[in-house]
């Protein structure tokens, strides 16, 4: 099978880099929040070319409940966000006491609709936070406005677009606080659990780095009640070379997206949005189509690792049904969860193999299938 993803290639092609400094580590005798995390956080910051500051926590969830306890928000106050976005965005927001509101989707971007964030805000809305789904941007220059009309912190979940671009500028440096995960199975991805955060202020960067272990301060006195969400050595000096390779990495996906969206231009399939100002990650490469289960089955029994990016959205998972406000208007994301196709996308996909992906598919078209 084919997978839709497929972190250990990404582990051999980088293996000689990651086993020297997974070494370097297990020699150090220091395992967690140390030089390898310091120098991620540096790195990770001009990475994204901002005068930033870095916190690298244990995973992405934990970055987005730390953005919202670093900006004081907690019992109460409502953030609006997609329901279509992986259900940790949710939890993260309810981690930190706060309370998701759910907006729509815009059907082209896949991604929060500004509009119908207009239409969520009410007297207890604190925040907004947008998701740049599969590696497509949000629309953060209006999502921005909305914020600053109605006195709205923006925090960005970056989780699956680690180097994605609008007008040249990286994803992430658009709010104030933008939280990324390091999952595997994500663009810049460690071996196990991790997670940053990019924050334009200093003062905030500190008061996270303060969250994340038991709101010490330097003496180790806990002067505000914090987490534990540590980020291990192990991890970032693994991401730290994961890093060095991410835009070559992300230039591969595109490329494997544009010999799809090439292929599969004439067939009655919605294929992910193309704007000539953005740089899309391609974390995930998500089509739409009708008859989608038979045509996903199909590419299964082809050897295809097709999957659904989401089965369902967060609004339709037994936890978050019907008590989230919000999420009875969201005709937009509920049309798109029964077409959604998630088709393999990784930067190690060979020649070969995208050839079969893409035979396999033209080919049940090719054979009537048309809706
Ligand atoms: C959009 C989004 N937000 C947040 C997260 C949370 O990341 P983690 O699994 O590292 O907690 C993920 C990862 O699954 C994600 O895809």
């Amino acid at each position: 099978m084919i997978p839709f993803g497929d972190p250990s290639a990404s582990y051999q092609t980088h293996k000689s880099e990651i086993d020297q400094a997974i070494k370097r580590v297990l020699d150090s005798g220091w395992y967690v929040l140390g030089t390898e995390v310091d120098a991620f956080e540096k790195e990770f910051v001009s990475f994204h070319g901002k005068d930033f500051h870095a916190v690298g926590v244990a995973n992405g969830t934990d970055a987005i409940a730390l953005c919202l306890r670093g900006l004081g928000l907690g019992i109460g106050d409502e953030i609006i966000t997609p329901s279509h976005t992986a259900v940790a965005t949710v939890a993260g927001i309810e981690q930190a006491g706060c309370t998701p509101v759910f907006a729509d989707i815009d059907p082209v971007s896949r991604c929060i609709d500004p509009q119908s964030i207009e239409e969520r805000i009410g007297p207890k809305t604190r925040a907004i936070m947008p998701v740049h789904i599969y590696g497509q941007p949000a629309a953060m220059h209006r999502i921005l406005e909305i914020g600053k009309a109605n006195q709205l912190e923006v925090i960005e979940d970056c989780s699956q677009a680690h180097g994605a671009e609008i007008n040249g500028q990286k994803v992430g440096t658009f709010a104030k606080l933008s939280a990324f995960s390091c999952y595997p199975t994500k663009n810049l991805g460690g071996t196990g659990d991790g997670g940053v955060i990019l924050c334009r202020s200093k003062d905030l960067a500190n008061k996270i780095k303060s969250l994340r272990q038991y709101g010490w301060n330097e003496h180790r006195e806990s002067t505000i009640t914090g987490f534990n969400s540590r980020l291990d050595e192990m991890q970032a000096a693994i991401l730290r070379v994961k890093l060095r390779h991410l835009s070559d990495d992300n230039e591969k996906r595109r490329l494997i997206a544009q010999k799809y969206n090439r292929a599969f231009e004439d067939l009655p399939v919605t294929l992910p949005s193309q704007n000539t100002n953005e740089l899309h990650a391609m974390h995930l490469y998500v089509i739409e189509c009708e008859r989608r289960d038979e045509l996903l089955n199909h590419l299964r029994s082809k050897e295809v690792g097709a999957s659904l990016h989401y089965r369902l959205a967060v609004h339709q998972h037994a936890a978050y049904a019907n008590r989230i406000r919000g999420g009875d208007e969201l005709s937009m994301t509920e049309y798109f969860y029964q077409k959604n196709l998630t088709l393999p996308m990784f930067p190690q996909l060979c020649e070969e193999k995208l050839e079969h992906v893409i035979s396999s598919l033209t080919s049940w078209f090719k054979n009537g299938n048309y809706p």
